[in-house]
């Protein structure tokens, strides 16, 4: 568990050269840059494939920047060994991809990682809410999964503000943050984060253009505007 972060943005590198983000990567100022997010994808639970634990593993050589894994595949007890033993900062998986997410989230917290869910925008906050307890980061998906550079959903903000009420109510404040992934817009993030968002991911409005310290300073100006 940590203490409860100021606002923190982590960049989606699906949206940038994933060919030369080794070399790339050692200018992106951890100062600015507070985690990477890590978008994995099977082709099954999204129509999409991206890259798996070997990429990440290589990666992760290059960079001292936390890691902010983002699993979206079917079965993910079959592969969470693997992504253990990357020790990124945060594992989050789907609510929708499994059956067991309290056996699963244990056992991400058994080895000191911190545990995400994910709901994808057509599920409930309340499906959530029994397990609350066993989890220290909510994914609440602002687009539909599967690709980058997708339009901002509204539902995602009351669902935000939902939740925010519930952690209040449970007095889980101090234990889960609210992560939001899609879409997110210099313009729109201040919305994001007065909802009550803590940590925002950004894919194409960190990465367009090519300089990713300076698209994440103006999100963090943006965001408390
Ligand atoms: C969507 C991914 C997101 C995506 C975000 O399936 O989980 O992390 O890369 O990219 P933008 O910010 O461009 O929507
Ligand atoms: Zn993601």
């Amino acid at each position: 568990m940590l203490n409860k972060p100021e606002i923190q943005i982590s960049p989606s590198i699906i949206a940038t050269d994933l060919t030369t983000l080794g070399s790339d990567v050692a200018s992106f100022d951890p100062a600015i840059i507070d985690l990477l997010h890590m978008d994995v994808m099977d082709g099954h639970f999204v129509p999409n494939l991206t890259f798996g634990p070997g990429y990440i593993k290589k990666l992760m050589t290059h960079t001292e920047i936390p890691l902010d894994i983002h699993l979206m595949i079917e079965n993910p007890d079959v592969a969470i060994a693997q992504y253990l033993e990357l020790k990124p900062r945060y594992l989050t998986i789907h609510y929708e991809s499994t059956r067991f997410p309290i056996r699963l989230l244990s056992l991400i917290r058994s080895t000191s990682i911190l545990a995400g869910i994910s709901i994808n925008p057509a599920t409930p906050i309340a499906s959530i809410k029994d397990i609350l307890p066993y989890l220290d980061l909510v994914l609440i998906m602002s687009v539909d999964p599967g690709f980058y550079g997708q339009k901002f959903l509204d539902i995602a903000l009351s669902k935000i503000k939902e939740l925010k009420n519930i952690i209040h109510a449970l007095n889980l404040e101090r234990q889960i943050v609210i992560q939001v992934d899609g879409g997110i817009t210099e313009e729109n993030i201040a919305e994001v984060v007065k909802s009550g968002a803590e940590i925002i991911v950004a894919g194409n409005s960190a990465f367009s253009g090519g300089n990713v310290n300076e698209n994440v300073l103006k999100l963090k100006k943006a965001a408390i505007s």
